[in-house]
């Protein structure tokens, strides 16, 4: 399966890479930066770390969007602290990121290989929309899109009714509802059933030091959010969810719904709507991960990242 993984490393994002690199189903063709959980320079260079610590320095990574297409940029460096990896400390990479930026290495690697690639997106999706504005017939050329990205029934993480991938670029989304590509959306419905916890750290012993040491440190700082911010005892380990699923899609049940996203309103701005009893006469754009298997995945996550 061959994968690019459009990313805002990002403490959740860091658990995906190293999930992704204890998937040998997945080919990773590249690794594009977007803004989001930080800046996009700090996001690119701890892209690069983490391609460092796992081994994975064949794999292009290329920096994206600045901003997003409309609004104002947001960064969350409560949530994920000022580098983006929370209280984890990782060597100074010595690859560079590729001179092409991400909108246009996605546009090469697409035309190189038709209706082959998934683009697995755990960030806002600047990148992709960009892409799409560039060369609309793309859409016709992307085999399909995995979003970890807005929230159904489940209250939103950055205003009470939207998550915060869709939250920072809403105008980006919405391109990407209604591009008629296949679309896959990870919501927090699913992805905040799945808290890591300390005895998900614990378990992890025996798995390869400085990547459990990584996973230790980071989500040390993400728990500690969840708990100051939420009320939550663990952290939500949303970005690996979406990477799961690539290869075990049986983890979660799926719905497919017409899903639109409102830009305009006064409090309720990237709140995504799913058309549950089809109401609009509307055909489906999207297929929704509404319930999960929590222990499976969890078991998925662990037994993989020990395998490195
Ligand atoms: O709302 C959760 C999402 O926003 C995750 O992808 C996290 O990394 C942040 O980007
Ligand atoms: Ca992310």
């Amino acid at each position: 399966m061959k994968v690019i993984l459009d990313t805002d490393p990002g403490i959740d994002d860091a658990l995906a890479f190293i999930l992704l690199r204890a998937m040998p189903e997945v080919c990773l063709q590249a690794i594009t930066t977007t803004h989001g959980n930080t800046t996009v320079q700090k996001c690119t260079d701890n892209a690069l770390k983490l391609v460092e610590l796992l081994g994975m320095q064949d794999i292009p990574v290329a920096e994206g969007a600045h901003e997003p297409l409309v609004k104002a940029l947001s960064v969350a460096e409560e949530t994920h602290g000022d580098t983006g990896l929370g209280h984890a400390v990782l060597p100074s990479a010595k690859i560079k990121a590729v001179d092409s930026n991400a909108a246009n290495l996605i546009i090469d690697l697409v035309n190189a290989n038709p209706n082959e690639i998934t683009i697995l997106c755990i960030g806002p999706v600047t990148n992709i929309a960009l892409a799409l504005l560039k060369e609309p017939g793309l859409r016709k050329k992307i085999k399909n899109v995995v979003s970890m990205a807005g929230t159904i029934h489940y209250p939103g993480n950055a205003t009470p009714s939207s998550e915060y991938n869709v939250f920072c670029d809403p105008e980006a989304f919405d391109i990407l509802l209604r591009s008629g590509i296949d679309l896959t959306i990870v919501p927090l419905d699913v992805t905040y059933k799945c808290l890591f916890t300390k005895s998900h750290v614990e378990r992890l012993a025996g798995a390869k030091e400085d990547i459990r040491n990584f996973i230790d440190r980071s989500t040390a700082f993400y728990m500690e959010f969840h708990a100051e911010y939420q009320g939550i005892e663990g952290c939500a380990i949303n970005d690996p969810l979406a990477a799961a699923i690539l290869v075990k899609p049986e983890l979660v049940t799926f719905r497919d719904y017409y899903v639109d996203i409102e830009l305009h309103g006064e409090f309720t701005t990237a709140k995504l709507s799913a058309d549950h009893f089809a109401a609009t006469g509307k055909a489906p754009n999207a297929k929704v991960a509404m319930e999960v298997d929590v222990d499976g995945f969890m078991d998925f996550f662990i037994e993989r990242v020990k395998t490195l």
